[in-house]
């Protein structure tokens, strides 16, 4: 509630004044009060009452009439009557003026017929939901998730992984070498060796990231794509639990009815090894997806862990394969160009 508007209110001052110079003086600040208050309709609906209302203003000035001499009193009465008229019908005039309300609108510059500004709403990206939803699955079977460099040295990214010196993947045609030392990394595998690095065993992570290639282009590889690498280390793993745990995962990312195979494979940080494949019903063919075995002993001896004592098993999921299995998308192009149409599929 406004208590004193006006500054001009001083009681002492007031007080001395003739009822005809109140009613005058009542007028001027009414005024100054109302003046500017276009939008804020509270405050003219706080005025109001201030000036017309039970307490207000105006009835403290009737109730003074009884005061002034009987013969002044038509004059004074009819001022004041007069005062509050005016009064009465500015508010309503103001209170009509506001925009707030839909008449005050349709009738005002907007035109209410036209349509609004349509604001779209981002979403994730298809390849983004998918690394959530595997990373759903292992955090809800016991695995961590831990990130690593996607910048990195040789050692980590090959030699400490047991791959030799003279391996093909090692070339200047096969990687992205930043100087002859440091590379953009080729698999997720190096987040294994910095993890094993900085903790000891039982450790259990997966591992989701960035990886680059320089790969042939095709409606299936390109020169980056995601992986989400897994590692399991413990005193007592075996092959059987790699498998059930693979299979478990592809389960629920695809329901129990989908084919799949492990094929032996060769990786030089696992032994044995193995590649797993979904059918792909479109074009009626295996889809390679993944990589798996179980931690050679070399890597664990690499990094410092007991190879006699811990024994692990490894695996790195293709993202981009899974979700083009998953969503029946026919082209790994068709994640990075950037076109809002296929986005927006997904979202
Ligand atoms: N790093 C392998 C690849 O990129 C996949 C893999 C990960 C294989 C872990 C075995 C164990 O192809």
């Amino acid at each position: 509630m406004i208590q004193n508007p006006s500054q001009n209110w001083h009681p002492h001052y007031y007080n001395r004044m003739s009822l005809l110079d109140k009613i005058d003086s009542v007028k001027k600040n009414f005024l100054a009060d109302i003046e500017g208050q276009s939008v804020d309709k509270n405050k003219i609906i706080q005025l109001k009452s201030f000036y017309l209302g039970r307490k207000g203003k105006i009835a403290f000035l009737f109730s003074q009439l009884g005061t002034v001499e009987p013969e002044n009193r038509p004059k004074i009465g009819q001022a004041l009557n007069k005062l509050k008229k005016d009064l009465t019908s500015l508010f309503n005039k103001k209170l009509k003026e506001l925009p707030t309300d839909s008449e005050g609108l349709s009738n005002s510059i907007f035109d209410l017929t036209l349509p609004g500004t349509h604001y779209r709403y981002g979403s994730t990206h298809v390849l983004e939901q998918t690394m959530q939803e595997i990373k759903d699955i292992f955090t809800s079977i016991g695995f961590h998730v831990a990130y690593g460099p996607e910048v990195d040295d040789e050692y980590h990214n090959f030699s400490a992984l047991n791959i030799p010196e003279h391996h093909p993947s090692r070339d200047m045609q096969d990687t992205f070498f930043i100087n002859p030392l440091t590379i953009l990394r080729s698999h997720t595998s190096n987040v294994q060796v910095h993890l094993m690095e900085n903790e000891d065993p039982p450790i259990r992570y997966i591992v989701p990231g960035r990886v680059y290639r320089n790969e042939a282009i095709s409606y299936k590889s390109y020169c980056l794509f995601h992986q989400v690498e897994g590692i399991y280390i413990n005193k007592k793993v075996s092959f059987a639990e790699l498998k059930g745990c693979l299979e478990y995962f592809i389960k629920r990312m695809f329901g129990n009815k989908k084919e799949m195979r492990f094929r032996p494979s060769f990786f030089p940080f696992t032994e044995p090894s193995a590649e797993v494949d979904i059918w792909d019903n479109d074009r009626n063919e295996w889809m390679e997806v993944l990589g798996c075995g179980m931690v050679d002993p070399a890597v664990l001896d690499n990094v410092g862990y007991d190879s006699t004592k811990w024994h692990g098993y490894a695996f790195g999921i293709g993202v981009e394969r899974m979700a083009m299995l998953k969503y029946k998308i026919n082209d790994i192009r068709l994640f990075y160009n950037g076109d809002i149409r296929f986005s927006r599929q997904f979202s």
